[in-house]
């Protein structure tokens, strides 16, 4: 259902793949409540996902760059104001990938060329994306800045690796930049915190499906799906969340405040036995 929340309002999404990708359904919801939308993502994602499908679908251009390179996101913006005929009102970063997940290296191993790698793809990108907008004063005065996290920047959970240091320090950049952007500009940043989600990126978490159940099993509304992501992030781009900023915001069906649940118990108990040993 359309509340057209984001009626004549435009907006800048980093990180649509395919249809799984958060970031699609966060496209298509934001183009149902009446936003114009341009999408961008690597060339290589371009080649290998469908997300000129998405631009056909709701009316909008892909323009390549690769989130990390200033030069590309120096031209995105340019051309995304020159689409819109103006500033920008909204902005998603979703955007993750660490090569130490994608290769199999533990966090007790790590190659530290990918270790930069990962931060600068998944974490320092949303400064440079931030940056660029600042110094083209590309955003709207009233406007909003998502981007994508979870729960693993709080609290250690087993396999998602260098992940972990790159979403604590997205977090920590949503409120730094958060400060200077609310100040001077009257730009809100927010990060979702998101519950594990079946998609590419997801899928690529070590023990994925497991911890997809644990977490659903944990909490009380169950996990939130990539839908779920794409309304939540809605409301934080419409004029109804005009004082929240510099926040770090579960939607996770609760999983955030649980300790133990009945459900996860129940498994617990059946295994317990067998992994009496586990480390
Ligand atoms: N899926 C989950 O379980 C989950 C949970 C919490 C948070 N998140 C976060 O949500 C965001 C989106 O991930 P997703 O789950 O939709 O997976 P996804 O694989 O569909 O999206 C990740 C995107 O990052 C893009 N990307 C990678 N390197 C890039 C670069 N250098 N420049 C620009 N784009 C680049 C990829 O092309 C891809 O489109 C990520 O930040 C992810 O960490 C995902």
């Amino acid at each position: 259902m359309a509340y057209n929340l984001l009626k004549g309002k435009k907006g800048l999404i980093f990180g649509a793949l395919n249809e799984k990708s958060i970031a699609w359904q966060v496209a298509e919801r934001a183009y149902e409540e009446g936003a114009e939308v341009v999408l961008s993502n690597t060339s290589v994602a371009l080649r290998f996902g469908t997300v000129n499908e998405l631009a056909e679908r709701i009316n909008s251009i892909v323009i390549p760059a690769d989130a990390t390179n200033i030069q590309d996101l120096e031209n995105l913006i340019d051309k995304t104001m020159e689409r819109f005929g103006g500033k920008i009102d909204f902005i998603l970063h979703s955007i993750g990938m660490s090569p130490n997940v994608r290769k199999g290296r533990t966090y007790d191993d790590l190659d530290y060329d990918f270790f930069h790698k990962t931060l600068d793809i998944s974490a320092i990108s949303f400064h440079k994306v931030l940056q660029t907008c600042w110094k083209k004063d590309a955003i709207t005065h009233g406007g909003s800045v998502v981007a994508l996290s979870y729960i693993a920047a709080q609290r250690t959970l087993y396999g998602y690796n260098d992940m972990a240091d790159a979403k604590a320090l997205l977090e920590s950049i949503a409120r730094s930049f958060g400060y200077i952007y609310g100040r001077e500009r009257g730009v809100r940043i927010n990060t979702v915190s998101q519950s594990p989600t079946e998609t590419t990126a997801g899928g690529g978490v070590m023990g994925f499906d497991a911890l997809l159940d644990f977490s659903n099993r944990m909490s009380p509304l169950g996990n939130a799906s990539a839908l779920d992501c794409a309304d939540f992030c809605i409301t934080l781009f419409s004029d109804l969340t005009r004082k929240i900023t510099m926040q770090n915001i579960y939607n996770d069906g609760g999983f955030s405040s649980m300790g133990m649940s009945n459900r996860a118990m129940a498994v617990y108990n059946r295994n317990l036995e067998e992994c009496k040993d586990c480390k």
